[in-house]
């Protein structure tokens, strides 16, 4: 049986798994990280603390010949490289807010339309190019430095093969990538007047892009795929590769995630539509507060309530209390691209009592994932069956409501590890074990139990949570 190594470079740490061609985890390993932030809503790390974190994950999983390796990790980041390999300065995160001039640059120099045209997406200030742009406006010696920009995952496959590569997924997340002929955009960049030779190659992410070099835990030569973005990589290790198959991660943020049949662009450009990492495309949205929002209301309004107990008062409440949640804590980027949107409770008189606002804020959250998904419908998407997955899915009457929502029966799985797990998963794919991802993903995936849509009618509570948005919106400006 081949062993497949799937290495996550996440926000927090890293995770390194090991599983067979039967999806069983063989071993696993993590390491923590600090985040730095310099100043308010801008994020950093230093890319050598992430591969530190791989070296003693690797250490500790003392496999020194998997047959394969993936790679998968947080998107959009910027690691700037100069002529040696060397890290200029540290890297700037997906969740780094400094570029809003650069965005408008973009948008303005491109053209809003025709910069969604070539790439399927808006500048976002979370992607990589403005992070680029805003190293030449701001840091203009490190810039005149730079020889070579990769995203997280793609410094640690630098590390461990010396390759500079990347693939699909991830470079969709860019800003500088044409989506549809899963190329660097040359009109982009000749607009904004910034060469493609600072960007590495790029592979489909089920492809072999180089093999290892000799390193202290690992042989020289075992070949490293692709990989993916870790939403992409996620999504291969729940089996969201076909149409039909939604998956929606209840994690700090909130995603829903499809297979889409074309690569169709959504025209508000609040979904994004990125490449999928089995040579097709996907269309998600990507909620800021979800999870997070939730763990702010048990520490802060829970009364000392646990999680469980929260979900308990909130199922003895009924949907037509006429209370409404808005689940906005740190703005929101699907389906409303607005950062200075905000939270808030609406609704509530003398007659409201706590477990009205628990199930508010529940509802609040789902209701934030149902308008994600309305834009996905319309980029052709549907859902026979959702697949639920991180932390929130771990509460029954959280993922009835899904059930409830979408309308579509919600499953869990029975091995959650998130995207190592699709990295280990590419993994095998490159090296032929399967024929192809989807292959891949019946084999190894495995469902546990399903949630049918009850009756209970949300229509009415989803109206007036979608119309409070657009009221308030001005307000919140102001
Ligand atoms: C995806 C996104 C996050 C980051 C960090 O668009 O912003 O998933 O990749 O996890």
């Amino acid at each position: 049986m081949a062993r497949l190594l799937g290495i996550d470079i996440g926000t927090s740490g890293c995770k390194v798994i090991l599983i067979d061609e039967a999806g069983t985890i063989l071993r696993q390993a993590s390491a923590e990280y600090p985040i730095s932030v310099p100043q308010a809503g801008w994020t950093e790390q230093n890319p050598q603390d992430w591969w530190t974190g791989v070296e003693s994950c690797l250490a500790e999983i003392n496999e020194p010949a998997p047959d394969a390796i993936g790679v998968t990790g947080q998107m959009h980041g910027s690691v700037f490289l100069d002529a040696q390999g060397e890290v200029v300065r540290p890297a700037l995160l997906w969740n780094d807010q400094r570029t809003v001039l650069e965005c408008e640059q973009i948008e303005q120099t491109v053209g809003s339309e025709r910069l969604k045209e070539l790439t399927c997406n808006p500048a976002l200030t979370g992607f990589q190019l403005p992070k680029l742009l805003w190293l030449r406006n701001n840091e203009p010696q490190n810039f005149a430095q730079v020889r070579q920009v990769l995203l997280p995952k793609d410094y640690i496959r630098f590390k461990l093969t010396g390759a500079y590569a990347t693939e699909v997924s991830d470079a969709s997340g860019t800003g500088i990538f044409d989506v549809k002929n899963r190329t660097w955009s040359e009109p982009v960049a000749l607009a904004l007047g910034i060469s493609l030779d600072l960007f590495p190659q790029v592979f489909e992410s089920d492809q072999i892009t180089a093999p290892t070099t000799q390193q202290p835990s690992l042989n020289a030569g075992i070949p490293v795929v692709g990989g993916g973005g870790d939403q992409a990589a996620a999504a291969v290790g729940t089996g969201a590769v076909e149409p039909g198959i939604i998956s929606v991660s209840l994690g700090t943020s909130g995603v829903v995630f499809t297979s889409i049949p074309s690569n169709e662009h959504d025209p508000s450009g609040a979904a994004h539509t990125f490449c999928h990492a089995n040579r097709g495309w996907h269309a998600m949205g990507v909620m800021l507060s979800c999870g997070g929002a939730l763990r702010w209301y048990r520490d802060t309004l829970g009364g000392g309530r646990t999680y469980d107990q929260i979900a308990a008062s909130a199922a003895s409440a009924t949907t037509d209390s006429g209370m409404t949640f808005l689940p906005y804590l740190t703005g929101e980027r699907c389906p409303h691209i607005d950062p200075a949107a905000r939270a808030g409770f609406a609704g509530f008189g003398l007659e409201s009592t706590q477990a009205d606002f628990d199930r508010a804020v529940f509802e609040g959250l789902s209701f934030g994932l149902l308008g994600a998904f309305n834009l996905l419908k319309g980029l052709g998407a549907t859902a026979t069956e959702i697949r639920v997955t991180s932390g929130g899915s771990k509460s029954d009457f959280w993922v009835q409501m899904l059930a409830d929502c979408f309308g579509a029966p919600c499953v869990r799985l029975s091995v959650d590890e998130g995207p190592a797990m699709g990295a280990a998963i590419l993994a095998g794919v490159g090296i032929g074990i399967w024929p192809n991802v989807e292959t891949a993903c019946k084999a190894v995936v495995k469902v546990a139990g399903s949630i049918a849509p009850g009756d209970t009618d949300y229509s009415a509570s989803f109206d007036r949570y979608s119309s409070l948005y657009p009221a308030l919106k001005a307000w919140n400006r102001a």
